[in-house]
């Protein structure tokens, strides 16, 4: 059926001809100010279009009139925050302990690059955390073999201890078993003695000889009362932190040939600054000193 463009006698308006079962349909056009928004965003977009990234290809996309690229913003971010780093690393080497301490900022640094460096290396020896197991001194207790200065750890750290290095720590504890220097019988006296250094003696056993075997033998390393040693690093025997253990065993199969044990010289593996950073966060572990 035709239709008929007439206005509507109720509000004067013009139809737009649609009639349904005699409803006619205003013409009611859109807001002046909605098309033109709508326009707006048409043009608005095709200017994004061309600005910014947007039509892919097979093997590459429209890079946009900008060039703008979020990788290569995020890239450039990365390699201002690793200079920035490599800055900080720099000073850490250049400066000394106390200086470092001073400034907040590049001991936090230190601090972060030492705890990574030490999940990295240190921790399959020492421990997630530097508590230790046997044979691996824990490093959060104020019991050091070797000592617990920040110097006394670089030193370590740098060189070793029995390693393959000119300046690396070095003592031997004497294979007083293996090498006939005691007799079977003396070393289970010593280590009677040795026990209850660290309170942990049998009750009732007469330890007189093994105390005399202790002042020939062993004091001159381990000190008179087993206080240790750090020139020669030998462990205080009189403590309740053991590198090795505390069981009656343990003592007089260290005794009869000791372990000797080995920490790596890392001065070839980890750069100075490195070095002074895990230095420094070995020392807030808890025991430094
Ligand atoms: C292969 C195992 C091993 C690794 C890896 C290792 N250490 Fe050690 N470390 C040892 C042993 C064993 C000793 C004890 C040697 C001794 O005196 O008998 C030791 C001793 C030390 C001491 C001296 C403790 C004292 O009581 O004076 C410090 C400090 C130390 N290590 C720090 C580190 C740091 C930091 C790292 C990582 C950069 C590291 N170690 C990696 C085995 C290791
Ligand atoms: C030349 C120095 C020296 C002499 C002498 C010496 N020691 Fe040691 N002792 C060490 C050193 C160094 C260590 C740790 C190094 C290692 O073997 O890994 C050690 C470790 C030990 C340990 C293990 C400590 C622990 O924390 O688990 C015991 C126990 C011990 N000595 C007992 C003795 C007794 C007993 C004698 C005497 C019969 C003796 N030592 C003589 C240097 C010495």
């Amino acid at each position: 059926m035709p239709t008929k463009i007439e206005k509507d006698t109720i509000s004067g308006r013009e139809t737009t001809g649609h009639e349904w079962d005699g409803i006619r349909e205003l013409n009611t056009p859109l807001p002046k100010w909605w098309v033109y928004v709508f326009y707006a965003t048409i043009v608005w977009a095709i200017g994004m279009f061309l600005l910014y990234p947007s039509i892919p290809f097979v093997h590459s996309y429209f890079h946009g009139l900008l060039g703008y690229s979020s990788r290569a913003d995020a890239m450039a971010g990365v390699s201002e925050m690793n200079a920035l780093h490599a800055k900080q690393m720099e000073q850490i080497g250049k400066l000394s302990f106390a200086e470092i301490q001073k400034n907040h900022d590049l001991m936090e640094v230190a601090l972060t690059a030492g705890r990574i460096t030490f999940a990295d290396n240190c921790q399959p020896c020492h421990g997630p955390n530097g508590e230790g197991r046997i044979g691996f001194p824990a490093l959060d207790t104020d019991v050091w073999r070797w000592g617990g200065t920040l110097e006394a750890i670089q030193q370590t750290i740098t060189h070793g201890i029995r390693a393959n290095d000119p300046e690396t720590r070095n003592s031997q504890m004497p294979s007083f078993g293996a090498d006939g220097i005691l007799k079977p019988e003396q070393i289970q006296q010593v280590a009677d003695y040795v026990m209850t250094l660290y309170g942990k003696a049998k009750p009732g056993v007469d330890v007189s000889a093994g105390a005399k075997i202790f002042a020939e033998n062993c004091a001159m390393c381990h000190g008179d009362k087993g206080q240790g040693n750090r020139d020669v690093g030998a462990p205080p025997l009189a403590s309740r932190v053991h590198l090795y253990g505390d069981s009656r065993e343990t003592v007089v199969a260290q005794v009869t040939r000791p372990r000797h044990g080995v920490m790596p010289n890392w001065n070839k593996r980890l750069s100075p600054a490195t070095i002074k950073a895990v230095t420094l966060y070995v020392h807030s572990l808890g025991g430094g000193e």
